[in-house]
């Protein structure tokens, strides 16, 4: 996963992912779903972005869990109000139950198989209180997912260039994507090299992980925050 490079994380998506205009139209549906809501569980936080804007723009009490505790120090850097837990978002327990709960830009695939996948639904349910909301942005289906893609990503900042270039393949049900970092600074330049394995499931696959885990209403909208589809879903 990211182990190698969290430093590099808000640099690289910072160039292509609005945090801000995501946080926005999180918020909506949130109120709109559950306008009393005011505390939030972002599941696999990464280094907190949304955390930051949910809290500073729209007065949501938000706070994170990540499996990657480089993420963890990170968001506890940019938002040292919030409370950030290490933990598997297959396999946690907070005590603690929130109004909505968020799973993000497709971190749901990361938990590989179907078995894991209504582990970590399960959890996110445990989590929510009474008709709490969750926002579910998955990875791709496997029949939208492009084996022999080739990525490229460059981004700059002071004395620091990233190049990262990614190439994706298949397996059965994972989908990979190997993620090669050209990193320069005034030290020189550092290769470093990640392998990323996500599960491709089906929407049928997602909605029964959702129906078994006790959410009702579910929703599924195709476009989504980033294009790659959005389930709302409320807890039963
Ligand atoms: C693509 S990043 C998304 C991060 C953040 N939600 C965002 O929108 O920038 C995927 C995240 O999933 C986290 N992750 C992967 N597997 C996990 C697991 N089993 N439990 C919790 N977090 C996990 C990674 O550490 C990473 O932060």
């Amino acid at each position: 996963m990211f182990k190698k490079t969290p430093e590099l994380y808000d640099l690289i998506y910072g160039g292509f992912k609005d945090y801000e205009s995501e946080a926005a139209s999180i918020a909506r549906l949130v109120a709109n779903l559950a306008p009393d809501a005011s505390t939030v569980l972002d599941v696999a936080c990464g280094t907190g972005s949304h955390i930051a804007h949910l809290r500073r723009s729209h007065g949501l009490l938000a706070d994170g869990l990540d499996i990657e505790r480089g993420f963890l120090d990170l968001a506890r850097t940019k938002v040292p109000q919030a409370q950030f837990w290490h933990g598997d978002m297959a396999d946690f327990d907070l005590g603690t139950t929130f109004d909505a709960v968020l799973c993000l830009f497709s971190a749901v695939g990361y938990v590989r198989d179907l078995q894991r996948l209504g582990s970590a639904v399960s959890r996110f349910r445990k989590h929510l209180s009474p008709g709490g909301v969750l926002i579910l942005e998955p990875w791709f289906t496997p029949d939208g997912w492009t084996p022999g893609g080739i990525y490229m990503h460059c981004r700059e900042e002071e004395s620091l260039k990233v190049v990262r270039m990614s190439h994706s393949t298949v397996e059965g049900r994972i989908s990979r994507l190997v993620f090669h970092y050209l990193i320069g600074d005034g030290s020189g330049i550092e290769h470093r090299t990640e392998i990323h394995e996500l599960g491709l499931f089906t929407q049928a696959e997602m909605r029964a992980a959702l129906a078994n885990a006790g959410f009702r209403e579910v929703a599924y909208d195709p476009k989504g925050l980033t294009d790659r589809g959005l389930y709302v879903a409320r807890a039963g």
